[in-house]
């Protein structure tokens, strides 16, 4: 499974690459505007400094809501760096975008995607990765892991290549849950990856061992 990290934090992005597991980055423009990043040249030049540290794909979301503004975006965007994958969202237009850019060999993230219809649609239009947002269905009370599982189930039904791509993963159990369901990545903050490796036996274990190397 790939690792995703979901920020548009230059210095965490930076952490997790020198931490050797990251496969790639998500942006969207909440995250963007947390950075404070504004205006489109400072967008642009800020997601070519992210392709600059990883090495991996980095997802870099359109605004527009129509098909013309989309393709435009998108263009501009997947120009910028081959490491660049149009973020699309989920709506009849986005579709249509995704359809389009897969006919000019740019690849896409579909975004805000709530259901396995969605989903399914995603993958028709040949979406490269689909983002189901776990995390946000759980907020509504409803299991986000389920909609893995779905996801899961139809796409091998008939073999679609579409990367199912977890995304509002918040902690660690999210991702234990969507490695073992077979989500193809997951995007998250630093800090679910980092909570990975605690463990109390651990901690414990490497003091014992420490104190016995001095003896
Ligand atoms: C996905 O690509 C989104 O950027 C992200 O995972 C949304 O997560 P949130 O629900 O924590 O905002």
């Amino acid at each position: 499974m790939k690792f995703f990290i979901d920020t548009a934090n230059l210095a965490q992005i930076k952490e997790a690459q020198d931490l050797g597991v990251l496969d790639g980055v998500t942006t969207n423009p909440s995250l963007m505007a947390k950075e404070g990043i504004k205006g489109q040249d400072n967008i642009l030049k800020h997601y070519v400094d992210i392709c600059n540290i990883v090495t991996g794909d980095v997802s870099a979301e359109v605004i527009s809501t129509d098909f013309e503004g989309m393709v435009r975006e998108g263009e501009i965007l997947a120009e910028l760096h081959s490491q660049i994958v149009v973020k699309v969202p989920m709506i009849k237009e986005g579709i249509k975008a995704i359809k389009y850019f897969t006919e000019k060999g740019i690849r896409t993230n579909c975004t805000l995607v709530f259901s396995a219809g969605q989903a399914l649609l995603a993958a028709k239009a040949g979406a490269t990765y689909v983002s189901p947002f776990i995390g946000r269905l759980d907020d509504v009370s409803t299991d986000g892991l389920n909609l893995i599982e779905d996801i899961r189930q139809i796409y091998d039904n008939y073999g679609y290549e579409t990367q199912i791509l977890a995304a509002s993963v918040r902690h660690p159990m999210h991702i234990i849950d969507c490695a073992k369901i077979g989500a193809d990545v997951v995007t998250c903050p630093l800090s679910a990856i980092t909570a990975l490796l605690k463990h109390p036996l651990t901690d414990i274990g490497l003091a014992q061992f420490l104190a016995d190397a001095k003896k």
